[in-house]
């Protein structure tokens, strides 16, 4: 088999009052790496989830857990989040004036740090910083929300920043958010993991769902 993408369930779609058995249900259906968004009502509209779900994630199973930091003033939200249990801790361009100084304080955990960006900001923001970070988020929905429609418009910043990255002898992986599903995978080759919301957790088999997101041919 070619190519074969990670896939990393967002738990923004999850049934939170079985978060526990959600989390170990889509690990035991196939998920490399766990998803999760942190919103603060500021950066955008909504407030959801704080480090105690982190931390309750973190007791129920051994897959990588990716913190998505949707907030302002992120330089306040490493510690907490790194200490809860993050296996990575994404930050927003548009979030900071200071992005090498998060990004040491992040890497200061021995954590993975990551860089993402709004669909409206261009891909050319976050080329100063690729040589320190260690995965890429390209959002291709507008954050703050699951279940919204791929915005394909984004597509070409996928292809972007890996061609970037080739020029640079770099293998940072890639990561979509938003919309994904099974009829964009060919569209997507250049990605590596695949964040996916409403697809998965709203599938009656998660198996099914994560396997026909894995394979693109
Ligand atoms: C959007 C979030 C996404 C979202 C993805 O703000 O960053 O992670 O949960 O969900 P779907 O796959 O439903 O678009
Ligand atoms: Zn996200």
């Amino acid at each position: 088999m070619n190519k074969k993408y990670a896939i990393a369930p967002s738990i923004l779609s999850a049934d939170f009052s079985r978060l526990g058995e959600e989390v170990q249900a889509v690990e035991l259906a196939g998920a490399s790496r766990i998803h999760i968004d942190i919103m603060d009502g500021h950066f955008v509209p909504a407030i959801n989830i704080g480090t105690p779900i982190v931390r309750a994630c973190r007791k129920v199973t051994k897959l990588p857990l990716d913190v998505h930091l949707m907030v302002y003033h992120p330089e306040k939200q490493i510690a907490p989040f790194a200490r809860a249990g993050a296996s990575s801790i994404t930050v927003h361009i548009e979030a900071t004036k200071n992005m090498p100084a998060i990004l040491k304080q992040i890497h200061k955990y021995n954590i993975l740090a990551g860089i993402t960006l709004k669909p409206s900001t261009p891909i050319e923001y976050i080329f100063n910083f690729l040589d320190q970070v260690d995965l890429i988020l390209i959002m291709t929905v507008e954050p703050g929300g699951s279940g919204q429609k791929f915005l394909s418009e984004q597509l070409k910043k996928i292809t972007g920043i890996k061609k970037e990255l080739i020029r640079r002898k770099l293998s940072t992986p890639i990561h979509v958010d938003g919309g994904v599903e099974p009829s964009l995978l060919y569209e997507l080759k250049a990605a590596n993991v695949l964040v996916s919301g409403n697809f998965i957790f709203k599938h009656s088999n998660y198996k099914q769902a994560i396997a026909s997101l894995t394979h693109p041919y």
